[in-house]
């Protein structure tokens, strides 16, 4: 009678959180595979310290050459150049073979079979990550750390009109999703760049670290002059093609090279655009630190094409992958939510839109041509095949 329902047969609803069985069960067997090798090591360490026998065979550093040269301590103090004049610690594979830990320039040959390979390091040629200024911008980064907490002087940003208040939040806005994608480029690649590349993999850390930074900063800013505003779709996609980039050398040349650049710029003319001490403050600050970025993507850019075995085909993938590339920046231009509060911060207010959209016109003219000359300075002749106008097409004649 009736519908045959009993509490035996209801089933639990599924559960919000997945199951992590199927992936233990996984590194179960990974981790007992890995224990023939690892197992055998420590067995001849448990059988050694049984039999009451210590190794110090890790004090024979002849191999090394040990104790035969210190670094020079330089005016800057220890840096990573003053290390790396020591033999054997400095030099570095055109092509990295060692997928561990094992520190470069330490004793690490008798140990390679012993040794775990980690697969995700699979970046492994130095043309695809070194620039000759890495080192000093890593130095230089750490020396130049600042805190959104700290020096910013927040209370500054009231007291804004409510059209120059709204500009200033909905530009934050959209400088925090740029940041956002910013962070995530360098970080997705870190990973998977070996440890004898690790002057780049610090530059990285302290790039991840400016981009964290610079999120933080302007949602602080946003929260601050009133609130968040509205996200920008279309310049979504432009920064998800970032970090699809097919290889790094690629994702480089948007993200530091162009995406960057076009920030450096916005933020170099934060003179015009600022309208409160703070706000000159935050451009200042953050200026300094995507002048590193920039700095390392040309130089990374350079490097590769000089020491690519084939220039010729890098290049020109280069210039294809620059063709689809160039057009991201068409994509930020175009959003009302990042052209119109620029507009109006330039021209001083709502009822300036049109000569501040004038001034974005001037802008971007600098923008292009700033963008061609940090190709110019990596060896990549761009000027004849640009995909990008060097006026804004609606510069100025946007008024209704
Ligand atoms: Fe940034
Ligand atoms: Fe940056």
């Amino acid at each position: 009678m009736g519908v045959d329902v009993t509490v035996d047969k209801l089933k639990p609803l599924p559960g919000d959180t997945p199951s992590n069985a199927a992936a233990l069960d996984k590194y179960e067997r990974d981790f007992q595979s890995h224990g023939q090798v690892w197992g055998e090591i420590l067995q001849k360490n448990f059988e050694r310290l049984s039999a009451g026998s210590y190794s110090l065979q890790w004090m024979n550093g002849e191999a090394n050459g040990w104790g035969s040269q210190k670094p020079k301590i330089s005016s800057r103090g220890l840096t990573y150049n003053d290390i790396n004049r020591v033999k054997g610690s400095g030099e570095i594979d055109e092509v990295v073979s060692w997928k561990s830990f094992a520190p470069r320039g330490s004793i690490r040959e008798p140990y390679k079979n012993m040794m775990p390979v980690l697969e995700n390091y699979d970046v492994l040629h130095k043309y695809d990550v070194w620039s000759d200024n890495v080192m000093p911008l890593y130095e230089e980064a750490v020396a130049r750390q600042w805190s959104a907490t700290r020096d910013i002087p927040w209370d500054d940003v009231n007291g804004l009109p409510e059209d120059l208040a709204k500009a200033s939040c909905q530009l934050s806005t959209f400088l925090t999703e740029v940041e956002f994608a910013a962070g995530d480029f360098p970080a997705k690649w870190l990973y998977r760049i070996p440890q004898d590349f690790l002057e780049v993999k610090s530059f990285m850390a302290t790039q991840i670290m400016d981009e964290a930074r610079h999120q933080e900063v302007f949602r602080k800013r946003a929260l601050m002059g009133g609130g968040l505003m509205h996200a920008t779709p279309g310049f979504e996609w432009a920064l998800k093609s970032i970090l699809d980039a097919p290889n790094h050398v690629m994702g480089t040349f948007l993200l530091n090279l162009l995406g960057e650049g076009l920030v450096l710029s916005i933020f170099r003319s934060g003179e015009m655009i600022a309208k409160t001490h703070a706000d000159k403050e935050i451009f200042r600050l953050c200026m300094q630190d995507e002048a590193r970025h920039v700095s390392y993507g040309v130089l990374q850019f350079k490097y590769f094409l000089d020491n690519h075995p084939n220039r010729a085909q890098a290049e020109e993938e280069l210039h294809r992958f620059a063709d689809l590339g160039e057009q991201i920046i068409m994509t930020a231009f175009s959003e009302a939510t990042v052209n119109e509060p620029v507009a109006i911060l330039l021209g001083g207010g709502l009822k300036n839109i049109d000569k501040g959209m004038e001034g974005l016109g001037k802008l971007w003219t600098v923008f292009i041509e700033e963008y061609l000359q940090r190709c110019d300075r990596a060896g990549f002749d761009r000027r004849a095949r640009c995909t990008i106008p060097m006026q804004l097409p609606w510069g100025g004649s946007v008024a209704a």
